[in-house]
């Protein structure tokens, strides 16, 4: 099986996920989601796995995060007929949208590879926690692999620069807040940020006394210096 995919053309390579029963997850699914767009492709955007309308439908992002990513998409001048191609780490949905388990990644993965190789993206984008980490083989949080660029090397030797971005379906969760209580969590948040620093600042004061008139006296014979 390893080397069929490895040595498989895209067509044959979706057959191949159609078909696939490598894991305990193609028992539930209607269809496994190989993924859509176009080919080659500038830009390979990598979710998590299907979730309920991409099992019904057969085809990726297709729920309301497929609608947000479309919109993120069009908003920078691009759509997923003409300029990327969508598809996910887990071709097939886990049940109830569970977190897919190690050995249904390690059954999957294969797939991912093959269609880098074949599609040959200029760049990937992978949406969400789960995908990150196991495309870039980390445990990092997505807070901290956001805003940098990172790099994939393929089984042929090239480098693909990946970025990072959050899921669509954890950005329509803050979306779906009502705007008080948006404004109520970062209103608390900001409150205890505050809080902590006074604290912090009356201890560091409490410790260093004197460290206030001499940064004063300092700083005022310096400018008397510089005069
Ligand atoms: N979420 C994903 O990660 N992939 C999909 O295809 C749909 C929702």
């Amino acid at each position: 099986v390893a080397q069929a995919v490895k040595n498989a053309t895209l067509d044959e390579l979706r057959e191949q996920v159609v078909a696939c029963t490598a894991c305990g997850l193609c028992d539930g699914r209607r269809h496994a989601v190989f993924g859509q767009g176009a080919t080659p492709t500038r830009w390979l955007v990598v979710g998590e796995a299907p979730g309920e309308q991409e099992d019904r439908q057969g085809h990726p992002f297709v729920g309301r995060s497929g609608q947000l990513l479309d919109a993120m998409l069009a908003a920078v001048g691009m759509s997923r007929e003409t300029d990327v191609f969508i598809t996910n780490v887990i071709k097939c949905r886990p049940p109830g949208n569970r977190n897919p388990k190690p050995e249904e990644i390690a059954a999957c993965s294969p797939y991912l590879m093959r269609q880098i190789a074949l599609l040959k993206p200029e760049r990937i984008l992978v949406l969400g926690r789960f995908a990150a980490q196991t495309l870039l083989g980390t445990d990092a949080t997505i807070g901290s692999l956001r805003g940098r660029v990172h790099a994939l090397k393929t089984d042929e030797g090239v480098e693909i620069p990946v970025i990072v971005s959050y899921h669509p379906a954890y950005l329509l969760l803050w979306l779906q807040l009502p705007i008080n209580v948006i404004i109520v969590i970062f209103g608390t948040v900001v409150a205890v940020l505050m809080v902590v620093f006074m604290r912090w600042s009356k201890r560091n004061m409490q410790a260093n006394p004197g460290l206030h008139d001499q940064i004063g006296q300092e700083g005022h014979g310096r400018a008397l210096d510089s005069t």
